[in-house]
């Protein structure tokens, strides 16, 4: 029984400790004296930088499945989809385009659309990565990095 209690108490105090509030629903005979000694069972989160990795590599994948398409896999604007549209997508490569826009104007585009920024509708918006702008500034990285060559 006392070790029943103390498990439950622990994994309290971890939810406690990660900001949950689900130990509202915990046994009621849990009695607040019980709790365990300060800094017991306190779990240090994990650093939230470890997302950086992950984000470029989703921008990556991203960039294969919804940009290069229209894009290009090298950036020039050539994709497979690309050869029908009028206008045709951005060339990448274009080093007069690239000094012309801020990473912010980018960062719009991308999450917003072309129609967002003046440009055409057929550059589409790509709405669910509001809350990823980790994932963001790994396409704007992407972009900008084909200016290099
Ligand atoms: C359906 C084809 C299509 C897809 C898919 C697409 N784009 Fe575009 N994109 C365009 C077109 C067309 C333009 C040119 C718009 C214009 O010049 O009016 C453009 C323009 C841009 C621009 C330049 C905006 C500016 O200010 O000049 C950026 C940056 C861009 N796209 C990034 C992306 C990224 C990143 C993705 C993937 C998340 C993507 N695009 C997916 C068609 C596409």
């Amino acid at each position: 029984m006392t070790s029943h209690l103390s498990a439950s108490l622990l994994a309290c105090t971890t939810l406690l400790a990660a900001g949950s509030l689900a130990c509202n629903k915990s046994e009621p005979s849990a009695a607040p004296s019980a709790v365990a000694p300060a800094g017991a069972a306190i779990v240090t989160a994990p650093a939230i930088p470890a997302a950086a990795a992950p984000a470029a590599a989703e921008a990556q994948k991203l960039f294969g499945e919804r940009c290069s398409p229209c894009h290009g896999p090298s950036g020039l604007g050539d994709g497979p989809a690309a050869a029908a549209l009028n206008p045709r997508p951005r060339n990448y490569t274009d080093k007069a385009w690239q000094a012309s826009v801020t990473d912010e104007q980018i960062k719009k585009t991308i999450v917003y659309g072309g129609a967002a920024v003046g440009k055409s509708p057929i550059m589409p918006a790509s709405p669910d990565l509001d809350s990823k702008p980790e994932v963001v500034a790994g396409l704007v990285r992407i972009v900008r990095g084909f200016s290099a060559k």
